[in-house]
This record gives structure tokens, sequence and C-alpha cells, in this order.
């Protein structure tokens, strides 16, 4: 890592999928040299709520001796969104800024090469493989790389571990729902968002029921919805329990306050007493594998396929198990 005098990698504009994020937009952050210094790094559509310990957290280990972070956590739970907040925090950290890889929609490992050289915009050479090429590339780079969605691709991850072997100054964040198992990982389990107990949130204030993260999530994505929204003393409890209900997964949250124009807090929480057919429809644009599958193709996946065949969000994460869960016991 380097902070003097940045240079360009490359000077392309972003290569990403936007279907996959039309909840963020590809803008390149330009550094004092004029060059792309966030290759492919998206801007969010939507403020971040909460999540200041992790993004310390993870900031302090890259500028300590941690060059593989993984953020680790069931889909929905907002590793992506960290991803990329700490990496647009840390563009002047490297000298050749970041480059974010979006792998959702590669489907197979053998691909993760050649999608990761598309968007460094590495050409194809005959003499040499992707692999070597990419080796070649990122030899001297002073670079994070942030590979987002691993878990289904883990058959290509000792490609980078043997990208970090062979080029000293590349750190990668990765995201995945399971570890990478590779040589020097720091795993980093992403928590759900902060949720009061419904029990005692029955005599809490509504502005101490709005400091918990979910609430705030809540209520601001229902203000999107319904701009007049607002916690109050009649309806904290019932988004207490709401938030909850859906175990501080910020997916989750965001369907439901998108509900709110239809359905007061209080009957949602009625509603998410039954199958989760209620949290379906959220924005057209959203990633794939965030959409209601009713709505979509039946191969789209995530939380989806779970809950439809589960009664709750409760009953869906506590059968996939939460990993912090585990080791807080
Ligand atoms: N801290 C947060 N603040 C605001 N929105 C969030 C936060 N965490 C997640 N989200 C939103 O929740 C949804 C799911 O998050 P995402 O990062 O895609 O989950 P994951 O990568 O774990 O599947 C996205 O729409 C994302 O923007
Ligand atoms: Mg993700």
């Amino acid at each position: 890592m380097a902070s003097d005098h940045p240079r360009k990698l490359r000077n392309g504009g972003a290569v990403t999928e936007l279907s996959e994020h039309s909840h963020l937009v590809s803008l390149p952050t330009i550094g004092p040299s004029g060059g792309a210094r966030a290759t492919g790094l998206l801007a969010p559509m939507t403020a971040l709520v909460g999540r200041d310990e992790e993004i310390t957290a993870a900031i302090g280990l890259f500028r300590g001796d941690v060059r593989l972070l993984t953020f680790l956590g069931p889909g929905g739970v907002g590793k992506s969104r960290l991803a990329v907040e700490v990496a647009g925090r840390l563009v002047d950290d490297f000298r050749h800024g970041v480059v974010f890889v979006p792998l959702a929609p590669v489907l197979d490992p053998a691909r993760v090469a050649e999608t990761m050289a598309q968007v460094l915009a590495i050409a194809p050479r005959p003499e040499a493989s992707i692999a070597e090429a990419l080796a070649e590339r990122l030899r001297g780079a002073d670079l994070l790389l942030v590979i987002d969605n691993l878990e289904h691709l883990l058959e290509a991850s000792p490609l980078l571990g043997s990208l970090l072997a062979t080029c000293p100054r590349l750190r990668v964040l990765a995201t995945s729902r399971v570890r990478l198992h590779l040589h020097g990982e720091h795993a980093f389990p992403v928590s759900p968002l902060s949720t009061p107990d419904p029990a005692s949130a029955q005599t809490l204030s509504p502005e101490r029921v709005g400091e918990f993260s979910a609430v705030r999530l809540f209520v601001s994505r229902a203000r999107a919805t319904s701009p007049e929204f607002a916690l109050t003393a009649a309806n904290a409890a019932a988004v207490a329990g709401i938030c909850a209900r859906l175990e501080g997964m910020p997916l989750a949250i965001e369907l439901a306050a998108a509900r709110t124009g239809v359905l007061s807090p209080a009957m949602l929480l009625a509603r998410l007493g039954q199958p989760l057919d209620l949290l379906h429809g959220g924005p057209r644009d959203a990633p794939l594998r965030h959409q209601d599958p009713g709505a979509r193709s039946p191969g789209a996946t995530t939380c989806w396929k779970r809950t439809r065949n589960r009664s709750s969000v409760a009953s869906r994460s506590s059968s996939v198990g939460f990993p912090w869960r585990r080791s807080r016991r």
C-alpha cells in the first residue's frame, strides 16, 4: 500500500455487470493525477446504515499486514455493501487504487480468470495463459482487488492464492458465504444489523428504538416508499418486532420496508408470522440473486429458494446457521 504519487493502472471506465448491482451506480473515482483509481467500484444508490466498527476494523487490518480478507455471511447480510464501502475508503491507500470484480453473474469457475482480465483490461495473448497474464500485470501493482461473491466459484480460489504469492503488493478483499481456505486468509464474519429486543422495545422511546441499525435501515427504506413515514410511540414496538423477526438481515428489512406504503408496521409484523410470501416484489433492478423467483426464472437463488420452503426467516437462518452466533455462545 502507498499513499504517495498515485498513478493510474489503466484509463478505462468501469467494467461490470450492472444487472447484478443495479442498487449501485458505476462511478470510477478520479485520482489526483487524473487517472481512474477505482475501476469497477460502484457508488451505492442508498445511504449506508451503521457498520462503523466493521469498516474501522477492516481498514485497520488492511493497513496492517492482512493481505487476504474475506467478508463471510449468508446472502443478504450486507457483505457486498460493506466491501464497496471499505474499498472506497481505501482507494488512496493503494498506489494503483482499487479494482472491483463482481463474480455473481459468473457461473463457471474456469471463467474467473477471464472475468478478472476483462475488468483489468488485459488483452488475451496466445503465448500466455490468462492466469499468467494476470500475474504478469499484477506483479508490480500496489492494488486492492475486491472479489465479490466467490462462494459458488471456490474451485477458482487457488488463482487468488497464487496471485497473492507472486504479486507482493497485491491485497484482496473477498466476499463469500463460506471461507476460501487459502493460506493467509483472514476470515471476517459480517453480522446482521443490530436490533432491539422486541420484549423490551415496548418500554423504549421511539428515539431509543431508532438508535438500532436495523431500525434505521427500515425507517430509511420505508421513507423511500412513504415519505411521511416516521417512527412514533404508536409504531416503534412493531418496527422493532419486524427487525427482530427478520433477524437484522438488511435485504429482508429492505423488502419489508418497501411494503409500508400498503401495510402499517403492526400489519406487517402480523403477516410476518405467516409464510414469507409477503416479502416479494422488491426492486425490479435488484441483483438477480436478491429477486423474487416468482417474478423471475426458477433459477433465481439465495434466500428466496430457502424462505419459500420454510415458514420464516428465523427458521431459515437458524437452519443455515450463523457462524457469529455460534462463536459468541
Ligand atoms: N449497512 C447497510 N446500510 C444500508 N443498506 C445496506 C446495508 N447492508 C446491506 N444493505 C442493503 O441490503 C441489501 C443486501 O446487501 P448485500 O451487501 O447485497 O448482501 P450480501 O452481499 O451479503 O448478499 C442491498 O440492497 C444492500 O444495499
Ligand atoms: Mg453480495
